[in-house]
């Protein structure tokens, strides 16, 4: 716009161009608009929190895992005796939640979707596996699985937690790039000049 009334009153040809940039440039920013707020409910929705220092997730956790997973994974998630040996089904007893089991290698999403609908063979066991993990979509609430799993992360040592979140975070960074995005350097470049 400078440049405009530097060299002079605008020409018919100039300001139709300056016309084109402004619906350009208003596209482009309503377009990343859209891409930042979209992207801000894709973090917000597709991947529930399991807050292990919420006020109330890891207490009300605590209910529902000793209604709910103790008989099996152990009332202090100790999990069943000798949980790596194979029983004679081929099955594998219960393993531990504390900071000895391993769910802490996996992103919350997959947390929530064992607890859900077990280990499912092909999904997040090998195809053919068979487990005795039940799965408790139709039980409990996703608040509640979500509660569950809070009360088992705060059990963990700080390390593992923050080695948890962590894989929690690059996972949904993965989900979004996969999905493709739209950068600022993109609309600037398209710009005239
Ligand atoms: C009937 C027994 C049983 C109950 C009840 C049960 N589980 Fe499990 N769970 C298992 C078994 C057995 C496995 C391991 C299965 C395998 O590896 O084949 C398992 C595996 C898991 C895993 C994956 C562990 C890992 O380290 O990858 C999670 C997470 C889990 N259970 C959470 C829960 C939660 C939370 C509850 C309660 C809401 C619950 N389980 C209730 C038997 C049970």
């Amino acid at each position: 716009m400078t440049a405009a009334s530097d060299s002079g009153p605008p020409t018919k040809r100039t300001s139709s161009a300056a016309k084109g940039f402004h619906w350009l440039l208003a596209t482009s920013v309503a377009f990343l608009l859209g891409a930042i707020a979209w992207a801000t409910w894709q973090g917000s929705t597709s991947t529930p929190l399991i807050d292990a220092n919420d006020a109330r997730q890891p207490a009300k956790g605590r209910r529902v895992y000793a209604q709910y997973c103790a008989s099996c994974h152990g009332a202090n998630l100790e999990g069943q005796p000798a949980w790596r040996v194979r029983r004679a089904d081929g099955r594998l007893p219960a393993p531990p939640h504390d900071a000895s089991g391993h769910p802490w290698h996996h992103p919350n999403e997959v947390l929530i979707e064992i607890v859900s609908n077990g280990l499912q063979a092909g999904r997040y066991a090998p195809p053919g596996y068979s487990s005795d993990m039940p799965g408790f979509a139709n039980i409990l609430t996703e608040e509640n699985v979500r509660a569950s799993l809070a009360y088992i992360k705060s059990t963990w040592r700080e390390a593992q937690r923050a080695h948890q979140s962590r894989v929690t975070l690059s996972a949904k960074q993965e989900l979004r790039s996969s999905l493709g995005s739209f950068s600022i350097e993109q609309s600037t470049s398209d710009t005239p000049t």
